[in-house]
């Protein structure tokens, strides 16, 4: 079967509804399956493995405004992107309407190609909190509409925010925090929904946002606790949001992203991936972390990945500890995962 694209865009209603299209801004988002920005995980080669399996649309790790201001070298590697990956989103953090307006044109300067900005207002570390940015921001719901209109101000690209329930159970203001947002004419509003003060532990509070899409103008994206297709299904069944974020529950489990994608699109429930196919995922996302960064530090980081693809099956745990702690190279990759 096929659609035309032209039809598409005149008449919503003749979407075939399994196609779960929704509208981010000028970007036509064809599925609900969101990739969540990650700090140290969700760099260009992660966004790229991930993409083959149906990621929808997906996230840099968090920018430092002020990095991108200063030109650090770390910083601007966050920028790599690549135009087979998108939609992606540059996800800056920062304080100052007028340091994100900066940051801004430099990404719009530096970055090949990204389809939209992103705001971290959910950020709980305290070094980005202590300086006013990341979930801070729940505490200043105008400074942070601000922050969206500055953006808007120097480019035409959609402006998204993420935020998250409020900074702790007694001062919850999300649906403050979101009608600014709104007000300033933001594209899209995702949602940890957990509070700044539960950082990422226990059950996240689908609950309270039940519904919360009927009030809303914008596209809504919850975010949290998804690591089964019946989780992001019980999600998106609560908050009647366009699409759910998987973050922790992917990591060493790519084949969540098939699950969700083709549930969403199909109806049908894919069995899980078997040993066989974590090992070949493992090496894979592997490869493409190393095409990005060098074997050296995508091997470091690997150390935190690697262990991931393997927890749940039998007798697992020797090899876990063995990928934790000695990776240096592909080849020892390799070697510890064929011997599973
Ligand atoms: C290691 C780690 C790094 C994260 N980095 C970011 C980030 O850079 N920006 C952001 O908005 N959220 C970040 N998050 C939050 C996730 O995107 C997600 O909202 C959160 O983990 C809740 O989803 P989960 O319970 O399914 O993991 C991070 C989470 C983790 C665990």
């Amino acid at each position: 079967m096929s659609f035309n694209r032209k039809k598409k865009k005149e008449n919503n209603g003749g979407y075939p509804p399994f196609l779960n299209m929704w509208k981010f801004g000028n970007l036509e988002i064809e599925g609900k399956v969101v990739l969540g920005p990650m700090a140290g995980f969700t760099s260009m080669g992660y966004r790229k493995f991930y993409k083959k399996f149906g990621v929808d649309l997906s996230y840099s790790e968090m920018v430092s405004d002020m990095g991108l201001i200063y030109q650090n070298q770390e910083t601007l590697s966050y920028l790599n992107t690549s135009k087979d990956e998108g939609p992606v989103g540059i996800q800056l953090f920062g304080s100052e309407p007028d340091n994100i307006k900066k940051a801004a044109e430099i990404v719009a300067k530096t970055c090949s190609f990204f389809d939209f900005f992103d705001i971290n207002a959910g950020c709980p570390v305290p070094k980005v909190t202590k300086s006013g940015a990341g979930s801070s921001l729940l505490k200043e719901p105008k400074k942070l509409a601000d922050m969206v209109r500055a953006i808007k101000s120097v480019s035409d690209k959609p402006v998204s925010v993420k935020i998250r329930l409020g900074w702790d159970n007694s001062s919850i203001n999300f649906k403050e925090v979101i009608k600014e947002l709104e007000e300033a004419g933001v594209d899209m509003i995702a949602i940890h929904a957990r509070t700044k003060k539960e950082l990422y532990l226990g059950k996240p509070h689908f609950d309270l946002l039940k519904d919360l899409k009927k009030e809303m103008k914008v596209p809504l994206v919850v975010s949290g606790n998804i690591y089964t297709l019946d989780d992001a299904i019980e999600a998106l069944d609560i908050t009647g949001a366009d699409a759910v974020m998987v973050a922790r529950g992917g990591i060493g489990n790519p084949w969540l992203i098939k699950q969700l994608s083709h549930y969403f699109k199909t109806g049908e429930r894919l069995p899980d991936a078997s040993l066989e196919d974590q090992k070949k995922y493992c090496l894979e996302l592997a490869q493409s972390m190393i095409e990005e960064k060098g074997e050296i530090t995508a091997m470091r980081i690997y150390r935190s990945i690697a262990p991931k693809f393997f927890f749940g099956f039998p007798n697992s745990k020797e090899v876990r500890s063995r990928l934790a702690q000695s990776i240096n190279t592909f080849e020892d990759l390799k070697t510890i995962v064929e011997s599973i």
